[in-house]
């Protein structure tokens, strides 16, 4: 018998018979690895006699498949064995009682603002942040806030220090002055946050809640500021048509200033958006005042645009029908429980934006 047949036969029966990995895997270096038997064979196939060379060569060649073949199929036997052998052994015990878990919830403000967010980064918004502790200059005198405005008062603000430097923002418009001394105009930002005032009754609470909305370019007018919102209102509460009105006001950041109510009535003891004859105040707004700009490093000759600040805590109250503002912030888990919104039951309007 050839070399080649007599490593065939001695390896085919070894591999026949009962052996383990690693053994196979002595096996397969013992023929294929650097000097191993077929492939120094292979390197033999020169000096073969010519008229016998092809035939060693298709010789060998078969040789290796077929032992190449029955190592993996090899292996696959012993893999095999082996994961039948662990499933016999490993038994999961399915009467094991489960575990109890509670599932959180997410809070109306909280799913209210990713509403919001979502609505106007869909027009081009971005969303910026400022801090709950603000300094007197960018919550007041940067915003054109006289001196002796009624909202200076201790009876209104609360203030961190007797000198009445440091105060709990009143509002997030301090976050326009913030914004518009880090970069260079256009702006189309939105910011919503938590605002502090010394207020608390059915519809006031000291800590609530409000995005305010920035938008400085060259042509901007009252009149993107009305289509701004009123997309924003229809998109918010999912109707095709609202009732909007602006009311003249007076804010010392804008110019002019208006507050914006929208139409409601209550049909069956619930709140109808955009129909019926009664009026809900919502949100605040204006022009930028020219003052405000020059405070912020921008050239108001060049640039205008406007602002609104409208209150999340209502509008949150107002599509899901919740009376009290204050049981927003008690921490009452039934309540939240009732109220809340489960992570992956989203709105139809929600579209998917991740805080
Ligand atoms: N900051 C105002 C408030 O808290 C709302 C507002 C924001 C008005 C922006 C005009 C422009 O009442």
């Amino acid at each position: 018998m050839s070399d080649i047949k007599k490593i065939k036969e001695e390896y085919l029966s070894k591999l026949k018979s009962k052996i383990d990995i690693s053994q196979v895997n002595q096996i397969k270096t013992d023929l294929f690895g650097k000097n191993g038997l077929i492939s120094s064979q292979f390197k033999n196939i020169g000096s073969v006699v010519e008229a016998e060379r092809k035939k060693f060569a298709a010789d060998l060649n078969s040789i290796k498949d077929e032992l190449q073949d029955l190592i993996n199929s090899k292996v696959n036997e012993i893999e095999t064995a082996e994961i039948n052998e662990k499933l016999a052994k490993e038994i999961v015990d399915i009467t094991l009682p489960e575990r109890s878990f509670v599932q959180g919830k997410i809070h109306p403000v909280s799913q209210t603002i990713d509403e919001i967010s979502s609505i106007f980064s869909e027009i081009g918004f971005s969303i910026e942040e400022g801090p709950d502790v603000e300094n007197e200059y960018y919550n007041f005198t940067a915003l054109n806030t006289p001196d002796n405005h009624p909202a200076r008062d201790m009876h209104d603000t609360f203030y961190l220090d007797e000198n009445k430097e440091t105060l709990l923002r009143t509002h997030t418009s301090p976050v326009q002055i913030r914004t518009m001394l880090k970069e260079k105009p256009p702006f189309k930002i939105i910011a919503p946050g938590r605002t502090y005032r010394s207020d608390s009754d059915q519809t006031h609470a000291p800590m609530f809640h409000q995005v305010e909305g920035l938008h400085i370019d060259k042509d901007i007018n009252m009149g993107h500021l009305k289509g701004c919102l009123n997309y924003f209102i229809k998109e918010f509460f999912e109707v095709d048509k609202i009732k909007m009105r602006f009311r003249p006001s007076h804010f010392p950041f804008t110019e002019p200033s208006a507050e914006v109510d929208i139409g409601y009535e209550i049909k069956d003891g619930k709140i109808v958006i955009g129909e019926g004859d009664k009026w809900l105040e919502i949100l605040g707004c204006g022009m930028v005042h020219p003052n405000v700009l020059k405070n912020a490093k921008v050239d108001p000759l060049n640039f205008q645009g406007y602002a609104f600040g409208i209150g999340i805590d209502r509008l949150a109250m107002l599509k899901y029908g919740i009376n009290d503002l204050r049981a927003f912030f008690e921490c009452d888990y039934r309540w939240l429980n009732h109220y809340g919104f489960d992570p992956l039951d989203v709105p139809t309007n929600y579209r998917g934006l991740s805080r």
